[in-house]
């Protein structure tokens, strides 16, 4: 086994439902090594979200493997998943998914919470990452009350404030305007340069993708590596 952070071997997904079958990835393998920053692009439909979703464990792969830190991902316990995912890798879904019910501030500070934080510690990181995604002014806005954009920058900081090794991140300037979208893939390098973050990004925009240190595109089911320029 290679010393990759991130490794996926042969990984397949096909959803049945009824008489249908639809296979979405037909046996991606790629390493992804720590401090690595790298794009993945594709047209609509082409199967990023659920290569993401296996790579994070938020789904099961019909085959294949996920290896992270050379440990297999898919047969560990819903426990040891669990935690892995709370401590080791940040998710940016494609919706954001925060709680409705739960300030930006409360909703960043949740995956500390989990990890057994005191709430003040926990309250005061939330804040200084949603000072640095540029939200020192809606700590106490719930989603319901933020811009398309704000909830995505919301999420982002939910995604790094545990320090993970890796941020896995489907569109997560898919509603910014582009000068903050600049900014975010700019945090992004910076946090990548200064602690060894990896970032593996779901994008449209090729500008975006040129920024970071790799591009694979995403079709027939496949990675490919390709050159952006
Ligand atoms: N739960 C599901 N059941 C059946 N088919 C699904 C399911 N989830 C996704 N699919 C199908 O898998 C394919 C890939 O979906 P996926 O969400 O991974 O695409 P994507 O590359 O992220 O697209 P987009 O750029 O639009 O977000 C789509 O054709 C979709 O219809
Ligand atoms: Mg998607």
């Amino acid at each position: 086994m290679s010393n990759s952070l991130l490794v996926c071997h042969g990984l397949r997904k096909i959803y049945r439902e009824a008489q249908l079958e639809t296979e979405v990835l037909k046996g991606v393998s790629f390493a992804i090594e720590s401090n690595e920053l790298v794009a993945i692009v594709g047209s609509s439909g082409s199967g990023k979200s659920t290569l993401l979703h296996l790579l994070g464990a938020l789904d099961e792969p019909s085959d294949g493997d996920v290896f992270f830190k050379g440990q297999k991902l898919n047969s560990m316990s819903a426990n040891k998943q669990a935690k892995i995912r709370n401590q080791e890798i940040g998710f940016v879904y494609q919706f954001h998914h925060l709680l409705a019910d739960f300030s930006a501030m409360e909703n960043v500070a949740m995956p500390l919470l989990i990890g057994g934080m005191a709430t003040d510690k926990a309250e005061s990181k939330a804040k200084s990452i949603l000072d640095m995604v540029g939200l020192s002014h809606r700590y106490e806005h719930r989603p319901s009350e933020l811009s398309g954009g704000e909830r995505q920058r919301v999420a982002f900081a939910r995604a790094l404030v545990n320090n993970p090794s890796i941020v896995l991140a489907d569109e997560p300037t898919g509603n910014l305007d582009h000068k903050t979208a600049l900014e975010i893939y700019d945090l992004m390098c910076k946090l990548n340069k200064e602690s060894g973050t990896a970032f593996l990004v779901v994008t449209h925009d090729n500008e975006l993708a040129a920024k970071l240190d790799r591009c694979m595109h995403m079709q027939d089911g496949n990675l490919v590596q390709v050159e952006v320029v």
